[in-house]
């Protein structure tokens, strides 16, 4: 208040103070002016140079004006590029890229799991010393992919809370071999789309493998995403011990009269260390195992190089099976557990 007392009389609060140093510039309303003196001293607009800066003003404003329209459309459009035009189908780009990403992760877990866990699971996943994988019922409830992650984080411990189990720990976090994208890798192979046609690549230099007849070689995934169990199925085990499912190997057929060798499996050593048969003729070997339940035990044939002739299934604890093996050409073989390769559970066959 006091403030406005201080002014002169019929002073117009909103007018700048007057400006004496303009006195010889013929008066214009001052509130016009914000340029410099020197600008405004050269001697004023002419009409053209005033109807000139109109139409530039003009053109600048259509110009940010388009420019803003140009952007707009570049964001609808790309909007749409990424996420996909609804009504027509139009696979998102976002989308596309997950599912080659999806693609390269199942080529990838191919290669991990032939060269890792094939030996013990099965090319195909079919089972072996270790669990069936590419069974419908378990993959659709049992091996999802968390459960799969902790199996291979923590071992064959996970499974069945066995100390001794022989599947090893995989992840790196753990002392294993592979690390976390490998780690992805494999579940992706593992609960691949049965329907997907996937490419075999090398696995060094990722470049697809040519197959003998000139064709890129393909694998299919295991699962079958449309498969529903029946109602009347027993759930999966939690743990597969005893139950380890599958489709046994056709069996050779054992000539009559050939009597099966017997064999004992009994504190991790069988009772052998020599076994004969003749050659040329399917032969057989009993297994007893008498260890205790959760503990399995098979025997396998290996050629001297070390493959092996067959891939019988293990049997548990308390339990005896018979198992017949193809005929085979004179010489000296390994029969082996596959669960436990160790000297006590190791022997000769001599085939002659
Ligand atoms: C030395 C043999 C061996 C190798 C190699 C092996 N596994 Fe196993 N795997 C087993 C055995 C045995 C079990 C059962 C464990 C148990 O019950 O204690 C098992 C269990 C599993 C299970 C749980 C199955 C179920 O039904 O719950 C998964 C999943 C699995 N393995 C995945 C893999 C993958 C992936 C690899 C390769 C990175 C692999 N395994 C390599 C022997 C093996």
């Amino acid at each position: 208040m006091a403030d406005e007392t201080n002014r002169p009389e019929g002073s117009d609060r909103s007018l700048p103070a007057r400006r004496d140093a303009d006195a010889g510039v013929p008066a214009r309303s001052a509130d016009r002016f914000t340029a410099p003196r020197q600008t405004r001293a050269v001697g004023g607009l002419t009409s053209e140079r005033a109807a000139k800066i109109v139409r530039q003003s003009g053109d600048a404003r259509w110009v940010a004006f388009l420019g803003l329209v140009i952007v707009a459309l570049f964001v609808i459009v790309y909007y749409f590029y990424e996420l996909g035009v609804p009504i027509i189908n139009t696979t998102p780009r976002m989308q596309a890229e997950a599912d080659l990403q999806q693609v390269t992760s199942v080529e990838r877990g191919y290669n991990l799991f032939e060269a890792n866990c094939a030996k013990c699971h099965g090319a195909n996943g079919e089972g072996g010393v270790g669990p069936v994988l590419n069974d419908q019922n378990k993959l659709f409830s049992h091996l999802t992919e968390g459960y799969i992650r902790n199996v291979l984080e923590v071992g064959g411990r996970y499974v069945c809370g066995n100390p001794k189990s022989v599947m090893p720990v995989w992840s790196n976090t753990n002392g294993g071999p592979l690390n976390y994208v490998q780690i992805e890798d494999l579940i992706a192979f593992i609960r691949a789309d049965s329907t997907k046609e996937y490419v075999k690549r090398s696995a060094t230099l990722n470049e697809p493998i040519i197959g003998p007849d000139g064709k890129v070689e393909t694998f299919k995934g295991w699962r079958d995403l449309t498969f529903k169990p029946d109602p009347s199925a027993s759930p999966v085990p939690d743990c597969w011990s005893g139950n380890p499912g599958g489709t046994p190997a056709p069996e050779a057929t054992l000539p009559p009269g050939t009597e099966a060798t017997k064999l004992v499996a009994q504190g991790f050593a069988f009772d052998l260390k020599e076994i004969t048969v003749a050659a040329d003729k399917p032969f057989a070997i009993e297994l007893e195992n008498q260890d205790s339940p959760g503990t399995p035990h098979n025997v396998e044939i290996r050629k001297t190089d070390g493959t092996s002739i067959d891939n019988p299934k293990p049997i548990d604890g308390g339990t005896t099976t018979t198992y017949v093996y193809e005929a085979l050409p004179a010489g000296t073989y390994t029969f082996i557990c596959q669960v436990h390769p160790i000297p006590a559970m190791t022997g000769t066959l001599t085939v002659k």
